[in-house]
């Protein structure tokens, strides 16, 4: 089931996820968090760091599973999402790297490395919660709209509108990896709970399909109505089109 929260701002997204999420930090001895990159959920991060400082929160039992990772860039690379994860998150909580899983996207073998994060994925017991940001054409991780979507962590090719959409993060387009490697469907529809995050008008026209009773491999995240436990925050912009 999905349920819909719509917030005035970016800011209230930020505090309204990280209530959720400090409250299954808090109420799990080893809290699994399903993390993902972008620019939506560094209001959530900030929030949690936040609550961190004043000593309401404890990451010291805390472990990570991240969504996704481009293909070709090393962890070091400012571009990556390992360090996006460092320098958002990690190196200003009380969480044990060791404890911090995303794929590697430089790895040599790269089918091997999709079946390797899919089983660290696997060796959770449980996730508790799957934080997802939404491409405006419906994208979840990387899994692009496509006529057929991965159940498992895979290899995928971005499209061009995802990879338009990054190039605001790098010098120019021709930088943007074309290739990165995903958490697939069943692995993020794993988790217990998902908070799915959106803002701005270029996400409204993927947030209106969510609300209807159908699913297509055209809108990724419309796979989420399979769960029972979604909850999606948008400020007013990505809620235009809802009834
Ligand atoms: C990337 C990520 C997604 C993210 C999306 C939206 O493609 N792989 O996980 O949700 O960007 O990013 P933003 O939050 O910056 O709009």
């Amino acid at each position: 089931m999905i349920n819909f929260k719509i917030v005035d701002s970016y800011d209230e997204i930020g505090v309204l996820a990280s209530k959720m999420v400090a409250e299954i930090i808090s109420k799990n001895s080893n809290p699994v968090l399903g993390l993902a990159t972008g620019s939506t959920p560094i209001g959530l991060y900030s929030n949690l760091i936040k609550l961190y400082n004043e000593k309401k929160l404890d990451f010291s039992k805390v472990s990570t599973v991240n969504l996704d990772e481009y293909v070709g860039l090393e962890e070091d690379n400012p571009q990556s999402y390992k360090y996006f994860m460092n320098e958002n998150l990690f190196s200003k909580v009380n969480i044990d790297i060791k404890n911090t899983f995303l794929p590697n996207g430089a790895a040599e073998n790269l089918l091997e490395e999709a079946k390797r994060y899919e089983n660290i994925l696997e060796s959770f017991e449980n996730i508790h919660v799957q934080i997802l940001g939404i491409g405006s054409n419906g994208h979840i991780g990387f899994n692009e709209p496509f006529n057929e979507l991965n159940l498992y962590t895979s290899i995928v090719d971005l499209k061009k509108e995802t990879i338009d959409a990054n190039s605001r993060f790098f010098e120019d387009s021709s930088m943007v990896p074309r290739k990165a490697i995903s958490m697939g469907i069943k692995s993020i529809l794993r988790a217990d709970k998902i908070i799915l995050m959106a803002y701005g008008e270029s996400k409204a026209k993927a947030i209106e399909y969510l609300a209807n009773d159908k699913i297509s491999t055209d809108v990724p995240a419309s796979f989420l109505k399979l769960h029972k436990d979604v909850h999606i925050i948008v400020d007013k912009e990505a809620a235009k089109y809802l009834k």
